[in-house]
């Protein structure tokens, strides 16, 4: 786990031939995966870190006196430490590890003091997870939503945000990288007008941090979340960061094992973060598995990646934009390799359907962003969404099943 990092010149074939899953076909045709935002595939490193560990070193964590309680102990903080160098974090301490990126919010929302009239402000381009766990503290607590309105390409305004955040704010939580439109938001610029006005900002990183390069010290970021699945990386584990007075500040979200200092009949204290916010049996095997994934993908060359990614981006938005019959929703020039569309007189879910049959893989529906449909005047769209491992070639093929979508649908 601990080996050096031997970086890989970039070679599509080479990343491909790591991920077991794409030489299967679907429906009698090779598959083209272009549902990344929405889960990314596994390479064999991750599915045998986890397989190793459970065949070989596996025990419960912090409470063993025995060695395979030690081994796994270490590994599982070892995960830790290896999350904290992949997002620049100063500490492991500074990572709690939670079941997904959604859970990483909950924790911030319900760990904040609110009191009736408290502002949180967000974007209508957020996921339904940095949403509804806000809309909780609007039910329960009285805390009212402040809605920072987009662009048609989800640009956000930042003189717009600067007038949202007022004496009230207590929170300003915004996506780093949309997850419908691509759009990436200007999160330093973000931070530093937030900061002005003492407010704290959490980033919701689903999508930003397999996309590219994230340094939470540099952003200056009090709380950044982030899911392991969709960066290669196995399910049920997720990341909250915190800047250390800020995770120290927020109320324990889970009570269970672990969490607690000392527990008595009519008193409980709490453990320090990240374990305050680790309540029972963590997520050990997925921690051992997102290790594997930052590991792979740390091994890759990166920039190269990320210019692969946006030339997927560009014939992708071209050859759709050639199409009359499409709208492309959202196209700012520094979005990523997600976009989304409408196919004139054609539910998305039929467009999904009919490529689903050609062997083509996208997501169709609102993507768990409600209130950015409402925005787009749309209640669907279809989305592909590319990764490292996605061929130039297979944009041709998503055109060619979309043509024959049209055809059948038109
Ligand atoms: N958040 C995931 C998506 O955008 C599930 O599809």
């Amino acid at each position: 786990m601990n080996a050096p990092i031997i970086k890989r010149p970039f070679d599509v074939e080479a990343i491909r031939a790591d991920f077991p899953i794409l030489a299967r076909q679907v429906h009698g045709r090779p598959l083209v995966y272009l549902d990344n935002a929405a889960s990314a595939q596994k390479p064999e490193a991750v599915i045998e870190a986890m397989a190793g560990a459970m065949r070989g070193a596996y025990a419960n964590v912090h409470r063993g006196l025995h060695a395979l309680a030690n081994e796994t102990t270490d590994a599982f903080e070892n995960a830790r430490a290896s999350v904290a160098r992949f997002i620049c974090a100063a500490t492991p301490e500074q990572i709690v590890f939670t079941k997904g990126g959604t859970q990483a919010i909950n924790i911030v929302a319900n760990g904040l003091d609110i009191v009736p009239g408290d502002e949180i402000v967000l974007s209508v381009m957020e996921h339904h997870s940095n949403i509804v766990p806000w809309h909780f503290l609007r039910e329960r607590k009285g805390a009212v939503l402040r809605w920072l309105d987009i662009d048609d390409d989800g640009a956000i305004d930042l003189n717009a945000l600067d007038a949202l955040i007022g004496p009230r704010t207590k929170i300003v939580a915004i996506t780093h990288m949309s997850n419908v439109l691509g759009a990436k938001t200007a999160a330093a610029d973000i931070v530093r007008l937030a900061h002005a006005k003492g407010v704290p900002v959490l980033l919701d990183g689903c999508q930003s941090t397999v996309h590219g390069r994230v340094d939470v010290g540099a952003l200056g970021v009090d709380y950044f979340a982030f899911t392991g699945h969709k960066l290669y990386g196995p399910t049920g584990i997720g990341v909250l960061y915190g800047k250390p007075e800020r995770l120290s500040a927020l109320a324990p979200f889970e009570g269970g094992g672990e969490m607690i200092d000392v527990v008595e009949r009519e008193r409980v204290t709490y453990n320090e973060p990240p374990h305050r916010f680790e309540a029972g049996t963590p997520p050990i095997l997925e921690a051992i598995g997102l290790h594997a994934a930052i590991d792979w993908l740390s091994g890759q060359d990166r920039a190269a990646i990320e210019a692969h990614e946006r030339a997927l981006r560009d014939r992708a938005s071209e050859a759709l934009a050639e199409l009359n019959w499409v709208k492309l929703h959202g196209c700012a020039p520094d979005k990523g390799a997600i976009l989304s569309f409408s196919v004139d007189g054609a539910h998305p879910h039929d467009v999904a359907q009919i490529l689903d049959r050609q062997g083509v893989a996208i997501r169709a529906g609102h993507h768990c962003a409600q209130p950015l449909m409402q925005r787009l005047g749309v209640t669907a769209t279809a989305r592909a969404s590319f990764a490292c491992y996605n061929r130039l070639e297979e944009v041709d093929v998503l055109i060619e099943a979309l043509h024959k979508a049209r055809k059948l649908l038109g």
